[in-house]
């Protein structure tokens, strides 16, 4: 009898393209070795209330490999250990609540698909006893211990697509454009996006920019008759001395909202240089789609690996990629931590070689 007959699954935190194909997978994998999986929604919310759980089968994922978003629904608010409803005692803590509902539904694990925020919450769990198999998600590329995310590659085909296609009007125009692109505190978006995309100037979280050395960069650029010029920027840049630019402040169960710093350079820039300049937000539009070939195969092996630990047993884990080979790490080892660019990273090295500038 395999230590494991009934699991759970849900996805929470912020979408990214590939969710459905790691169902699908966990589902498929699962249901070949004689699991049962029950699907909950809207991340942890799910094991707060049992009618927002349905039972999963292979026929119930057929056709969902190819889709973005989650068939489970997902929030990045709710968290169990510290729900945001304020009563006269604070803050409500359910996570009892989740264990005994997890008890009810006879589950024997679950797997938890998110990001940094969710994989917290499930190592939180795991240490209250419920066996948990975590698998990393975000586009931002951010999560420790992995190489890669799913949803990640397709953010950057999208991004890089974008910007090509603004080359062609900023020539057209002798413009500068700049492009703002998620990473709220790490460049990995931004870096490879704007290598594919031949962006002149990239910036990032991990290095605080300048507005006078770009300004340099793209003197030099007109110097040598390029008469346009293409800036990326990841919204979670800043100013050497200076804060990220927010949408919105945090507040409780909310993490704060980044997003302006494009507005904010444009502006800088067509001071400083005289030269007309726009900017775009790419936003939302690169968490939507269909997951790139690349995402689909990384979500199958993660849903896969999760699946083959929990049949042996194997929890507090997290798979991750540490090619060629999906791994286990403890999820121990990865809560509370971020994958930033590291400054010595090739990439970056080999941008900044090629005449890439990063404001520094
Ligand atoms: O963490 C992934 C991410 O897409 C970030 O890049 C971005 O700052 C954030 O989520 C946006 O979150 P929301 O969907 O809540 O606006």
């Amino acid at each position: 009898m395999p230590p494991v007959q009934r699991i759970g699954v849900l996805t929470g935190g912020g979408d990214a393209p590939g969710l459905n194909a790691v169902i699908r997978a966990v589902v498929k994998a699962a249901c070949n070795s004689g699991i049962e999986v029950l699907g909950l929604e809207d991340s942890f919310d799910g094991l707060l209330d049992p009618s927002r759980t349905r039972p999963l089968t292979p026929k119930d994922v057929t056709g969902i490999l190819r889709l973005g978003g989650t068939i489970l629904g997902t929030t990045n608010r709710g968290n169990p250990f510290e729900y945001p409803i304020d009563t006269s005692e604070g803050h409500v803590d359910y996570s009892d609540r989740v264990v005994a509902t997890f008890e009810k539904m006879g589950l024997d694990a679950l797997v938890v698909i998110g990001g940094d925020g969710t994989l917290q919450i499930a190592h939180q769990f795991y240490l209250k006893g419920i066996p948990v198999v975590g698998v990393p998600k975000t586009i931002d590329n951010d999560i420790w211990g992995t190489t890669s995310c799913f949803g990640f590659d397709t953010a950057v085909s999208f991004a890089a697509d974008a910007i090509d296609r603004l080359h062609t009007t900023a020539e057209a125009h002798k413009r500068i454009m700049v492009v703002e692109v998620m990473g709220r505190y790490a460049g990995w978006i931004a870096l490879h996006a704007g290598v594919a995309g031949g962006a002149d100037v990239i910036l990032m979280p991990e290095i605080p920019f300048d507005m006078d050395k770009i300004v340099t960069r793209l003197r030099e650029r007109e110097a040598f008759g390029a008469r346009f010029s293409i800036v990326v920027v990841a919204e979670g840049a800043t100013p050497r001395g200076g804060k990220t630019t927010l949408v919105e402040a945090a507040k409780r169960g909310h993490v704060e909202r980044l997003g302006g710093i494009g507005a904010v350079v444009a502006q800088q820039l067509e001071k400083l240089t005289g030269k007309e300049t726009r900017y775009v937000v790419l936003g939302h539009l690169q968490r939507g789609g269909a997951p790139t070939a690349f995402d689909r195969v990384l979500a199958t092996r993660f849903g896969g690996k999760a699946v083959e630990l929990l049949s042996r047993g194997v929890f507090g884990r997290m798979v991750a990629n540490n090619p060629p080979d999906i791994v286990p790490i403890p999820l121990a080892d990865v809560v509370g931590k971020t994958k930033t660019v590291p400054l010595d990273y090739d990439l970056l090295r080999t941008a900044r070689a090629i005449g890439t500038a990063f404001g520094d």
